[in-house]
């Protein structure tokens, strides 16, 4: 059987999961796909470096030429983060007509339309599960699961880093610094953790989550921000004393043809599952017109959970490929209206 290649851009904490779910469920993901995945070149800054997975040295490079430019490559895998040069690389794979996979929600907050765009125009799939939530598949839901409903709000934690800092403030009484150390050392931060902190990531979460909700075109200017580094030992203590847990919360509601989004820190009733929600573990409610309430819940950020997202886009992807269909199922290529905020 003919493996499907794919170039797997980036090798860190999300990159390392992906290779190890790759080569310990190959049995599983052959089962569903009738077609092995290899992945044949992987991109990194500094080959030389020790790598936490077994890994050929002749696989590793740190030129992007032997990737984008190797024409056995079907489907890359970006797992490198940041804006430049993952977009311009995403960018050019799509114009050779190789399918993409990326956990890069920056990216797709800032410019998803414009890489949606592109591979429209060249029949080729953009799956980005990962971006938001880690291991809950949040995207799919709402893509496919609610696509009877109108979606009126969606509500949750979608940051692990913040939720893990103020759950350990909130148990342990520990100092913020210290945890943000601890969460950036098991691999949750982002490589510049202020976007955590200071709450832009779930903004670029609830942008995505909110654009594929309300079936609209959001930016991620429309969401109003506030993270978490003012929260103080004393909040978090005088809030659970009242009977309230510190969250970070991102809310986003739809009246008519008017959406409001935010993320800021909130206080919690305890009674309330998400004031349950602790650790690295996300949750997020959708809220539909006729299905009422529900909640999704699992790990937010790290190795595995996020790889798990990951490769299951990948088989996706070479299902896709095996249906010969050219792509175009992509997440979120079917509008092209805006909602209005208060501003506008
Ligand atoms: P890491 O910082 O751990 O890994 C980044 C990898 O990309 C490294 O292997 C690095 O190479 C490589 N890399 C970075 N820049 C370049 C470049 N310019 N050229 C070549 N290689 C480069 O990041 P994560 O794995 O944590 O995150 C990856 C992506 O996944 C990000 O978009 C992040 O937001 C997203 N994500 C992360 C989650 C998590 O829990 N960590 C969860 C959900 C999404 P080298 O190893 O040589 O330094
Ligand atoms: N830094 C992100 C978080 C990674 O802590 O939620 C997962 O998107």
């Amino acid at each position: 059987m003919k493996p499907i290649k794919v170039g797997l851009l980036g090798l860190g904490t999300v990159g390392t999961g992906v290779v190890r779910i790759v080569e310990n469920h190959q049995e599983d993901l052959v089962s569903q796909t009738g077609t092995p995945i290899e992945i044949a070149k992987i991109l990194v800054q500094d080959p030389s470096k020790q790598r936490n997975v077994a890994i050929h040295p002749d696989k590793l490079t740190d030129n992007p030429r032997e990737i984008l430019e190797n024409e056995e490559i079907d489907v890359i895998v970006e797992v490198m983060g940041g804006i430049d040069p993952a977009k311009t690389y995403i960018l050019e794979a799509l114009e050779r007509g190789k399918h993409i996979v990326t956990a890069n929600k920056d990216l797709m907050a800032l410019y998803g339309r414009e890489i949606l765009a592109k591979a429209s125009e060249k029949g080729c799939d953009v799956f980005y599960e990962a971006s938001v939530a880690g291991g809950i598949p949040i995207i799919r839901t709402l893509i496919e699961g609610f696509s009877s409903d109108r979606i009126t709000k969606i509500m949750g934690i979608v940051n692990g880093t913040t939720n893990y800092i103020l759950t350990k403030m909130s148990q342990e009484g520990a100092a913020y610094d210290d945890v943000l150390k601890e969460a950036q050392a098991l691999g949750y931060a982002e490589a510049d953790p202020t976007s955590d902190v200071e709450g832009l990531d779930a903004a670029r979460k609830m942008t995505i989550l909110s654009t594929l909700g309300f079936r609209s075109n959001v930016d991620l200017a429309d969401v109003s921000v506030k993270g978490i580094s003012q929260v103080s030992k004393e909040d978090i203590a005088y809030g659970k004393q009242l009977g309230y847990e510190v969250k970070l919360l991102g809310i986003a509601e739809r009246q008519d043809d008017y959406i409001s989004i935010g993320v800021q820190p909130t206080m919690v009733k305890k009674s309330h599952p998400l004031a349950s929600v602790n650790g690295v573990f996300n949750a997020v409610y959708v809220y539909g017109e006729a299905v009422g309430e529900t909640m999704f819940y699992g790990p937010g950020a790290g190795e595995m959970p996020t790889a798990t997202s990951v490769v299951s886009d990948l088989v996706a992807v070479v299902r896709n490929l095996k249906l010969n269909n050219g792509g175009r199922k992509s997440f979120g290529t079917y509008k092209e209206k805006k909602l209005k905020t208060d501003e506008q």
